[in-house]
């Protein structure tokens, strides 16, 4: 080479050289004798924060050539985003210098670069000489070994996957993964998922309560509400355009909101209310879908009407209470003593406190009663109902309307609809009715509630709110309990 290193690191002058469409700054010193040392800088570092003291040893009896990375210190072009990028810059610089054999020296994110530099050279190598019986060094290895060093969003660009919160098996624990990004069919809108609302549902799938009615294929990401960004829409998809802020409660089946992304069939999806926030819009689809199609399909409550609704203080409870004062009801409900003024503050008459009152004592002669409790509850929920009155059960057991209706397949079916037999005798008895809801994504019905939200008649409760890494904290919160209203998860 005709270029002739300086003796020093601090008498080397800053040279540029173009390589893999960049340009990089060097500087080269010390011997030119034998194999050069190339010397790879640390985070956020650049030639000049080299101290000479340290680098200088280094080219006591060789030469050294100190590289800035892509868009640092005298170097153009993007900064890169990957420890393996910048080795593949690295090995550009050093072939455009005309070396085909260099040693390499980094410290901190250099000593990264380098392993993966040399990575790179010994798997080639390592792929001409391996054996059968030695096959299970491959790239693959290495880039599984390497992921944790890389930045996990780039990892995720090139290997077109996001992160999710799973479960692998009923009862196992939820957990960061990998997974591919979603396929937008063409009524599908992607969003990217700002804030998504946890519930019960969510913990009841991992448990396996439902895994007769819903059967997932598992891994499965979790997560049914969602409020976020369009960024993509199919060929069909009419009423959304990337850029848009929607909500909503996606379908069974396409679940998944605890992932960075997600593709949701239009129809499950409605504008964002424009007076909440990202994360109370969240905390909204289920709860809200719970109740409007409670109340409004299925009660057709009317003015004047006597509701109880149970656990008022719950995210479910706390959206009822509010959409029947708006239909004119006269609502009971049940809280904990605590809870006793929140649940006034939204709207209800009376309020029984579930720990030291028996609600069955106290009220009579009672329209409706939404039941989210199921059990002892629900059976004590049918006394204080007058006759032709009407119990709706969210927490079972289903009925046969259900049964029928829910695609199960025969014998399934006779064993859910027999879960209800016995509730049904004792309504039948009181001349009162059961009905099971199990609530269903409607994005139409949705526009019903985003309406009501931004004429301030429902208010939307978050009790707590956790950052997407701690989605699985954030479960464990949910079913512990202890708050009003509901729990979110915010990536924004
Ligand atoms: N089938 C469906 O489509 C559907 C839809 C939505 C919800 N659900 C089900 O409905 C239930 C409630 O859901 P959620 O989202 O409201 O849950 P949540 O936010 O966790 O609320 C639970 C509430 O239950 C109250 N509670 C506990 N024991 C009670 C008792 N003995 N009497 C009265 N209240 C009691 C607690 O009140 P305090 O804090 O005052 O103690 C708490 O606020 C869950 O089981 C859920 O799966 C079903």
């Amino acid at each position: 080479m005709a270029e002739q290193p300086a003796q020093r690191y601090q008498e080397a002058p800053t040279r540029t050289i173009a390589a893999a469409d960049a340009v990089f700054a060097y500087r080269r010193y010390g011997q030119n004798t034998g194999i050069p040392l190339v010397v790879l800088t640390h985070l956020g570092a650049n030639l000049d924060s080299w101290d000479p003291l340290v680098v200088n040893p280094l080219a006591e009896d060789r030469e050294a050539i100190a590289v800035n990375y892509r868009g640092v210190g005298g170097s153009f072009g993007q900064i890169r985003a990957s420890i393996e990028e910048m080795a593949g810059d690295m090995i550009a610089v050093i072939r455009a210098l005309g070396f085909d054999r260099v040693h390499v020296f980094g410290l901190s994110m250099g000593g990264m670069v380098g392993q993966a530099l040399a990575a790179r050279d010994y798997l080639a190598r390592l792929r001409e000489r391996t054996s059968a019986r030695d096959k299970h060094v491959t790239s693959a290895v290495y880039r599984a070994q390497l992921a944790p060093i890389l930045l996990p969003q780039q990892l995720d660009k090139e290997n077109n996957t996001m992160r999710a919160f799973v479960f692998d098996k009923y009862t196992g624990p939820l957990h960061e993964a990998h997974i591919p990004e979603p396929t937008v069919g063409d009524r599908d809108v992607l969003v990217r998922v700002v804030a998504a609302g946890l519930n019960q549902l969510d913990e009841k799938l991992r448990a396996g309560e439902f895994k007769q009615i819903l059967p997932y294929k598992l891994p499965l990401t979790l997560g049914h509400d969602l409020a976020g960004t369009v960024v993509q829409v199919g060929a069909h998809v009419r009423d959304f355009k990337p850029g848009d802020e929607v909500y909503g409660r996606v379908r069974d089946g396409r679940i998944g909101t605890f992932a960075e992304r997600i593709a949701v069939d239009e129809s499950d999806l409605a504008p964002q209310p424009k007076t909440t926030s990202t994360a109370e819009a969240a905390s909204l689809p289920l709860v809200a879908l719970t109740a409007w199609q409670a109340l409004v399909e299925r009660g057709n409550v009317q003015s004047g009407q006597k509701l109880l609704i149970h656990a008022g203080a719950g995210g479910l409870g706390s959206i009822a209470i509010q959409l029947a004062k708006h239909l004119g009801a006269h609502v009971a409900t049940t809280a904990s003593g605590s809870n006793a003024d929140f649940v006034r503050e939204l709207g209800a008459d009376i309020v029984i406190d579930y720990r030291t009152q028996d609600f069955e004592q106290e009220l009579s002669g009672y329209d409706l009663v939404l039941d989210s409790l199921g059990g002892e509850n629900l059976e004590r929920s049918l006394r204080i109902l007058k006759p032709g009155g009407k119990a709706i059960g969210v927490s079972g057991p289903p009925d046969p309307a259900f049964a029928r209706n829910a695609g199960l397949n025969p014998i399934v079916r006779v064993a859910v609809t027999a879960l209800s037999s016995k509730i049904r005798k004792q309504a039948k008895k009181l001349g009162v009715s059961y009905e099971f809801l199990l609530m269903r994504a409607s994005g139409e019905e949705l526009r019903e509630i985003t309406a009501l939200v931004d004429a301030g008649i429902i208010r939307p409760i978050v009790g707590k709110t956790f950052p997407f890494d701690q989605t699985p904290l954030a479960l464990t919160a949910l079913a512990r309990g202890g708050f009003h209203g509901k729990v979110v998860v915010t990536n924004p």
